[in-house]
């Protein structure tokens, strides 16, 4: 694949590779801002998809034809390609599994059944997706354990002096998003990952909102488990990635079990498989792995950083352009912030407001973002959401604003 230079990203070559943003939605040129909801995807990932089911499809880890032993170098291959795009120190830290949720359940599960115990202590942050609430709030229901929530400011930033006050000697785990998916803040999470670590607690960083826009190095930050899902990085749904340390796990048991996970079995004994098989039970979604592997090559091309500054040029020049309309706020302000942008328009209802921009081929999410507690924190049954890829122009935000003002006047 052609390497863009670095300074010089052409966004109308980076558009042409993406076919859907061809099309029209209700006779107008599709303007795409949901991929936090999920991200298009580009012909490269798209081909290779296609090159695997048509030349390559074979199981892998189980057979010495050919095809079998060629994909599973492929697979192998996949999980080095991330390995080294979050600087995993090993590729055996680096579990295939179905996306963000799916990681977040196994370490809930493994590292819940072995290590929480009535008593302890788990925090998460009140702007967690559902998605790193939940299978903490089950865990400390089944344990007996606590569940302790970070507060967040008005603009939209963790407390950490707050944060600070939580910590203590019982605190087993803290579960954190890098991105919030609903607000933009980026964390802190270097800092969040250290406070915790003085108290031997270990980490769980949801990056499935980080990972597409920002350079992630799981070394530096020392996190214990980073999370992330591949189709909101231009790569395919069902296919996600669990970072875990070593010395985690390890120690952790199997989660699901089955074919793939074993050593040996027989009915007074089961000798389950080394790292990363024995978590990775079944036939996985091979497809879905060289997908990935394709997608992270595509960022690699662009180079993340570019994407980066890009994305945050087309962020503040849509801040200030939402900023300009009457009755507009803008719930999430924090001093660092990934392409996200959550707004209500007075009293107008989001999904009304949404609706009515899809007239005009632009696609939002409206509602609660899978943020329920959030939403209760700014008093908002829901809000507008713009959520920003590579892909999005100057042009298309004055196309926003454009139908905005129109639904707004429809609406009023
Ligand atoms: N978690 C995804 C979002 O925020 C679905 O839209």
């Amino acid at each position: 694949m052609e390497v863009l230079s670095k300074e010089n990203i052409d966004i109308e070559k980076i558009r042409a590779q993406f076919p859907i943003l061809q099309k029209s939605i209700n006779g107008k040129p599709l303007v795409y801002f949901d991929s936090g909801a999920t991200s298009q995807k580009p012909i490269q990932v798209i081909d290779a998809i296609n090159a695997y089911y048509k030349n390559q499809n074979s199981n892998i880890h189980r057979g010495v034809h050919t095809l079998s032993s060629e994909i599973t170098v492929a697979y192998e291959n996949a999980r080095t390609t991330i390995q080294k795009y979050i600087n995993a120190k090993r590729a055996h830290e680096i579990i295939f599994t179905s996306g963000t949720t799916d990681s977040i359940n196994l370490v809930a599960h493994s590292f819940g059944k072995k290590y929480i115990t009535a008593g302890d202590e788990i925090i998460i942050s009140a702007m967690e997706h559902h998605s790193n609430i939940l299978p903490w709030q089950l865990l400390c229901e089944e344990k007996n354990a606590v569940l302790k929530i970070i507060p967040v400011s008005e603009s939209g930033e963790l407390l950490l002096d707050e944060y600070k006050k939580l910590l203590n000697a019982k605190t087993k785990l803290v579960a954190a998003t890098h991105v919030s998916n609903t607000l933009g803040t980026i964390n802190p999470v270097k800092k969040i990952i250290e406070m915790a670590h003085q108290f031997n607690a270990a980490v769980l960083i949801d990056g499935a909102q980080a990972i597409p826009h920002t350079k992630v190095d799981v070394q530096n930050i020392d996190a214990d488990f980073y999370c992330f899902s591949g189709h909101k990085a231009y790569g395919p749904t069902g296919v996600g990635i669990l970072y875990g340390k070593e010395k985690w796990l390890n120690e952790m048991p199997p989660y699901k079990v089955g074919g793939g996970t074993i050593k040996t079995v027989s009915f007074s004994k089961t000798v389950y498989a080394d790292l990363p098989l024995k978590f990775e039970a079944g036939t996985p979604h091979i497809a879905g792995g060289i997908g990935l592997a394709a997608a992270i090559n595509y960022i690699n091309a662009i180079g993340i950083e570019n994407i980066n500054s890009h994305e945050h040029e087309i962020l503040t020049y849509a801040t200030e352009r939402l900023l300009s309309i009457n009755g507009l706020k803008i719930i999430g302000n924090a001093k660092n912030k990934a392409g996200v942008i959550s707004f209500v328009v007075n009293d107008l209802h989001p999904l009304d407001i949404g609706t009515i921009l899809d007239k005009y081929g632009i696609a939002v999410r409206t509602g609660h973002h899978c943020t329920q507690p959030l939403m209760e924190h700014y008093c908002v049954p829901g809000t507008v959401r713009v959520s920003l890829a590579v892909y999005n122009t100057k042009e298309e935000i004055d196309s926003l604003i454009e139908a905005l003002n129109k639904a707004i006047k429809m609406l009023q």
